[in-house]
């Protein structure tokens, strides 16, 4: 029997219409591709140590490291811009932590140095984005304030609130684009918000991470920023991996507060919640953070010589944004880069 092919619509059939023919060679499928990776929308994530000189390799992220504060890390930058990358995403891992982070707001912290260092180097060449949290800076491991309670140590909402309004104060006086507040506390975009403008920066971008789930994949990155909590974990803030739909009131409430862009994290596990979160936000601009777990699982995979790096590392990236990404924070952005050139 002669095998007809057809693909049925509500029109009706269409027995001439062979989707083959779109795949006929890569010129043609290249035209017809519906999803692109621009190295324009992938931002790398940067460790900056204090009282180091020189970077460190992290063992659990092959090809990532601990940045010290001079010509290295400057170089590096530079390399990344010569790939065509523009945007950074700047993490601080300081010498001296305390109950109440104040290194994450002091003047002379870390990240407010490097901010200052990166802005002098390079101008408005490119776009600097501070990671606002409190984990690596107190001596709990805590992304807020802990107090002791009726029942035991509880992360304070509030009074966190006052230490975020700090931080981002400090990170936009040193020059910061963007500030990424991902501690999940309740209200913190609006307490952001309001304290930069009641400072002055009003310019100053928020990117929340709205959506983040209390994921295992934080693993790699925990351990390479001493951020892991001493006692307990963080799922009183972060979110419940079972749940889809909150994420939607998570973004929503991060959107009344001033938001300017949105995220999701992790991004792999989590591709239906990017996809959600577009189509009922087709108008926000959507990050999604490919996190260090799902950066370690491809390089061990091809250190044991078991999956195609190269190959991997693009479809990874080709699906966050497939799924409804706008941008894509990644561990993997100065290779892709690379490979895309
Ligand atoms: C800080 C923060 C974390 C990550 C980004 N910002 C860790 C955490 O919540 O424990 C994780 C990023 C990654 O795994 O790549 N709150």
């Amino acid at each position: 029997m002669k095998t007809r092919i057809t693909t049925a619509t509500m029109l009706g059939e269409y027995p001439l219409v062979r989707p083959r023919r779109l795949r006929k060679n890569e010129l043609i499928r290249d035209l017809v591709a519906e999803t692109e990776i621009n190295v324009r929308k992938l931002i790398m994530p940067i460790f900056v140590k204090e009282n180091i000189d020189r970077p460190e390799e992290i063992e659990s992220m092959p090809g990532q490291f601990r940045w010290p504060l001079n010509d290295d890390l400057l170089r590096f930058v530079e390399d990344c811009y010569e790939k065509g990358l523009r945007n950074f995403i700047i993490f601080g891992i300081p010498s001296r932590k305390d109950p109440i982070g104040s290194e994450a707001f002091s003047r002379d912290g870390i990240v407010q140095r490097c901010v200052r260092a990166l802005r002098e180097t390079f101008g408005e060449k490119i776009l600097i984005i501070t990671d606002l949290c409190l984990c690596q800076y107190t001596d709990h491991g805590h992304c807020g304030i802990v107090k002791i309670g009726r029942r035991g140590p509880y992360v304070d909402n509030d009074d966190t609130l006052k230490i975020y309004a700090k931080i981002a104060v400090a990170q936009a006086e040193a020059g910061a684009d963007i500030v990424a507040p991902s501690g999940m506390m309740d209200g913190q975009v609006r307490a952001i918000r309001e304290a930069l403008d009641r400072e002055g920066y009003s310019d100053v971008l928020i990117m929340s991470y709205s959506v983040k789930y209390a994921s295992s994949f934080y693993g790699p990155f925990r351990e390479a920023a001493y951020s892991s909590p001493r006692f307990g974990d963080r799922r009183t803030y972060q979110m419940d991996p079972r749940n889809t739909y909150e994420a939607l009131k998570e973004v929503e409430l991060d959107l009344r507060e001033g938001a300017d862009i949105v995220m999701v994290k992790p991004a792999l596990a989590y591709l239906d919640v990017i996809r959600l979160v577009k189509t009922y936000y087709p108008q926000v601009p959507l990050a999604a953070y490919n996190v260090s777990g799902e950066y370690s699982m491809v390089k061990a995979a091809a250190r044991m010589g078991w999956i195609d790096e190269k190959m991997v590392t693009i479809e990874i990236l080709t699906a966050i944004f497939r799924a409804g990404a706008d941008m894509v924070i990644t561990y993997h952005a100065r290779e892709a880069a690379e490979l895309l050139h």
